[in-house]
């Protein structure tokens, strides 16, 4: 299959560039990611520099994995889709390129002053106030570009993977200026103008729905395109797709509290958290099978198009992480699982099984039709990274799950006299020979980002699979 810019007057550059550096981030933050998954090993490797300490490299990790790799793949796909599906340029003349240029500059910052120690200490929300202000300027130029090309569309009809694309960066807007109100007490330092464990609330409504905005219905709108696309086939059923949208936002905005189990926070809103969790699942599952089913038909193509087979993978790992969630979100499986790396297996199925993947297929079913060329470099290159990734994937998760359920077990039991049995210690070694699997499983992945990027680079300087090539040979 084939797409050309076929529309010369539509703004792909910014796509371009949003494209690379999608690849250099997802580099950059899976490399932390290595060493923080090697520091828990080996914490010499901290070389006693402040600057390296894990308290300051963990929040650069998910910052560059989160706001640079992943947002960078988000805004990539949906300045490409909302100008193709709407038939129209972007709106705004210049202001997409300001939106690329301040996007990279705010994630240069997060680079420059974590490591500096600067932080607001909220988790997924560390960046001090003048970086939040740019991140607040810079996304509203964002909804600007975006919802200004829906309404100069020349379609009657939105198509649907704009809604969640539209809801993501709505949403986003509203989630980031919430959380980020304070007040300043010096260019570095600010405190949260919320008290105690409403502070608490704001940052996991905040935290929370950063993962269903951000990480799951940006990335929907994704897979609504380029499932479909990549597979040559229509979505399954477009009104479960509709069911699926509203549902989904609808009942993600109150799921926050399931990160705040046996706190301060009052008794009942933990438990419309919990809830609302459990009732998403449906259309959590709802969407995922919308998805796989949109290969009805096709499905032989996942024998020879790696391209696909991360699409389709990465929606397996959305309904695994779905299931879980939820789960996790009972309060008497949360007594077991919060505080241990059962948390941090849910979170990386979410995202290197799921984020990562739909984005890496998204990016490399971009990659040739963006610089005008007939296919990527080598279609086998795509194929060995498509398992290094799922090897790398499993390999994290499936370490996680055993030291998460480990560590809850170990941290509760008691001898008959009431004394614990293990202590934190020994629950610790225990977990070392899980920590080296991840790291290398972390390595597998890395490698596959690598692989990606030479792939990327040789396709967009090959001279003898461009369109026109292939066409005269
Ligand atoms: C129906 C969907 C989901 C539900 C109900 C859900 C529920 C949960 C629960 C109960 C926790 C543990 C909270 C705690 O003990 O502190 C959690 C943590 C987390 N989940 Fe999910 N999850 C869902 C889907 C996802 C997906 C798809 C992703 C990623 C793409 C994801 C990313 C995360 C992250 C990053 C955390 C860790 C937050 C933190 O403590 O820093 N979740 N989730
Ligand atoms: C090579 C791949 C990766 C490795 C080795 C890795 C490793 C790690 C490690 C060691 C932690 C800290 C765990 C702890 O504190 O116990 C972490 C946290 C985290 N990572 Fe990754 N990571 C990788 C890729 C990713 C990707 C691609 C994403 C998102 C798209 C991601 C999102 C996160 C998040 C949200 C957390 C915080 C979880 C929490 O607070 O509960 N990681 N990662």
């Amino acid at each position: 299959m084939t797409t050309t810019l076929d529309h010369p007057s539509y703004n792909y550059n910014v796509v371009r560039q949003f494209t690379v550096m999608t690849v250099i981030w997802g580099i950059v933050g899976t490399l932390v990611g290595v060493l923080i998954a090697a520091q828990l090993i080996w914490p010499a490797l901290n070389f006693e520099t402040p600057w390296l300490t894990y308290s300051r490299l963990r929040p650069l990790h998910t910052n560059a994995v989160i706001f640079a790799f992943g947002t960078s793949a988000l805004f990539a796909t949906s300045y490409y889709v909302v100008q193709r599906t709407c038939k129209t340029a972007l709106f705004g003349g210049k202001l997409a390129a300001f939106t690329f240029w301040g996007w990279q500059a705010v994630i240069v910052l997060a680079v420059i002053t974590l490591p500096m120690g600067y932080t607001s200490s909220k988790e997924y929300a560390e960046l001090e106030w003048p970086i939040d202000i740019l991140i607040a300027v810079v996304w509203i130029s964002y909804a600007i570009v975006f919802f200004g090309t829906l309404i100069n569309r020349k379609t009657s009809h939105i198509y649907v993977a704009n809604w969640f694309f539209g809801g993501f960066i709505l949403t986003v807007a509203v989630l980031h200026i919430g959380n980020s109100m304070v007040i300043p007490v010096s260019m570095m330092k600010s405190y949260s103008i919320y008290p105690g464990a409403i502070d608490a609330m704001m940052q996991w409504w905040y935290g929370h729905n950063a993962v269903g905005f951000l990480l799951t219905a940006g990335f929907l709108g994704m897979m609504y395109y380029f499932v479909p696309k990549q597979a040559e086939r229509p979505v399954y059923s477009y009104r479960l797709s509709i069911v699926h949208f509203w549902a989904l936002i609808s009942l993600y905005i109150w799921a926050g509290p399931h990160h705040l189990h046996y706190t301060a926070l009052p008794d009942w809103a933990q438990s419309v958290g919990m809830v609302m969790s459990i009732v998403l699942f449906l259309p959590s599952w709802g969407g995922m099978i919308n998805g796989i089913m949109t290969l009805s038909g096709a499905w032989h193509k996942l024998r020879y198009d790696p391209i696909l087979r991360f699409l389709i993978v990465s929606l397996s790992f959305y309904g695994m992480s779905t299931f879980e969630g939820p789960m996790m979100a009972i309060k008497s499986v949360n007594a077991l699982s919060h505080y241990t790396d059962w948390t941090i297996g849910h979170v990386h199925s979410g995202a290197l099984g799921w984020v990562a993947m739909v984005s890496i297929g998204a990016m490399y079913h971009l990659i040739p039709v963006l610089f005008n060329q007939g296919r990527m470099f080598s279609v086998r290159l795509i194929n060995v990274h498509f398992w290094l990734h799922t090897s790398g994937v499993v390999l994290y998760i499936v370490a996680m799950w055993i030291s998460g359920v480990m560590q809850g077990l170990m941290w509760r039991a008691v001898n008959t006299d009431g004394t614990l049995t293990y202590s934190f210690v020994e629950s610790l070694t225990a977990s070392y020979p899980f920590y080296f699997i991840r790291f290398i499983g972390g390595v597998l992945i890395v490698s596959g980002f690598i692989l990606m990027a030479f792939n990327m680079f040789k396709t967009i300087y090959a001279k003898d699979n461009s369109l026109e090539a292939i066409k005269a040979a």
